[in-house]
């Protein structure tokens, strides 16, 4: 109808440019979730991790039982906005932006640039980097200038560090929300200050859970959940 009105002259010429101006924008916009082409599948993304695994060694990933709760914990908690410290090639921000919905945003901070591109490339490989937000950044520098609140904070960078981190993103967290770190096990004896504070401090309740080989922290923050 609308078509035909424009055929016929009946709508003035300006408005007529807005309307194919318009519909010409919504053909050309990429979808929400990739900047290059349609949704992936469960499966795809899946492929390109395991795929990640046999061809990039030594990124320290964590271990797919690991990145699968990980993602399930995203889902659970209907998290927003969730906040990942240390990317290396992507591969644990692939897992957490699995659990996302459309709507959200996953930030992750690498300080290598080297992996920063990489992780890079598979975001897009994906097609999940329209949830991600990577960045190139010191995150010692980079996390306090970050606005919350988070739902989900991973920490997977260097371990000496897990405590001024859980210092800078604690306020940011929403209630309810999580504050999860990796290697809380086989680097324990790097980690025995931190480990004391999540297991102790008044706002956390900490459990560890060994899905992996590595163990990870999961600190909930207590309070009633932010609206
Ligand atoms: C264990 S790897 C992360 C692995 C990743 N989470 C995964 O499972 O796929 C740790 C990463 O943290 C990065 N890193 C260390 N210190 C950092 C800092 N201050 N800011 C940002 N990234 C940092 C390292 O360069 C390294 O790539």
């Amino acid at each position: 109808m609308l078509t035909a009105a424009i055929l016929s002259n009946r709508i003035p010429r300006l408005i007529q440019c807005g309307i194919v101006g318009l519909s010409m924008a919504l053909m050309i916009l990429p979808p929400r979730v990739s900047a290059q082409g349609a949704k992936p599948t469960r499966e795809q993304v899946l492929r390109h991790l395991d795929k990640m695994r046999e061809t990039q060694p030594g990124m320290w990933n964590i271990a797919p039982s690991e990145g699968e709760y990980l993602s399930n914990l995203v889902q659970k908690l209907k998290a927003q906005r969730v906040l990942e410290i240390g990317t290396s090639n992507g591969y644990s921000a692939i897992w957490l932006a699995l659990g996302l919905p459309e709507t959200s945003q996953l930030i992750t901070l690498e300080i290598n640039r080297r992996r920063y591109s990489l992780a890079q490339n598979n975001f897009e490989a994906t097609g999940i980097d329209g949830l991600i937000d990577s960045r190139l950044a010191d995150a010692l520098e980079e996390v306090p200038k970050l606005e919350g609140p988070f739902d989900l904070v991973f920490l997977d960078a260097d371990k000496q560090d897990y405590g001024k981190y859980l210092e800078m993103v604690l306020p940011k967290v929403s209630s309810g929300g999580v504050i999860a770190a990796h290697n809380v096990t086989d680097m324990a004896s790097q980690l025995q200050d931190f480990l004391a504070t999540i297991q102790t401090h008044p706002e956390l309740r900490t459990e560890i859970v060994a899905v992996g080989p590595s163990g990870l922290s999961i600190s909930y923050k207590k309070g009633p959940p932010t609206p």
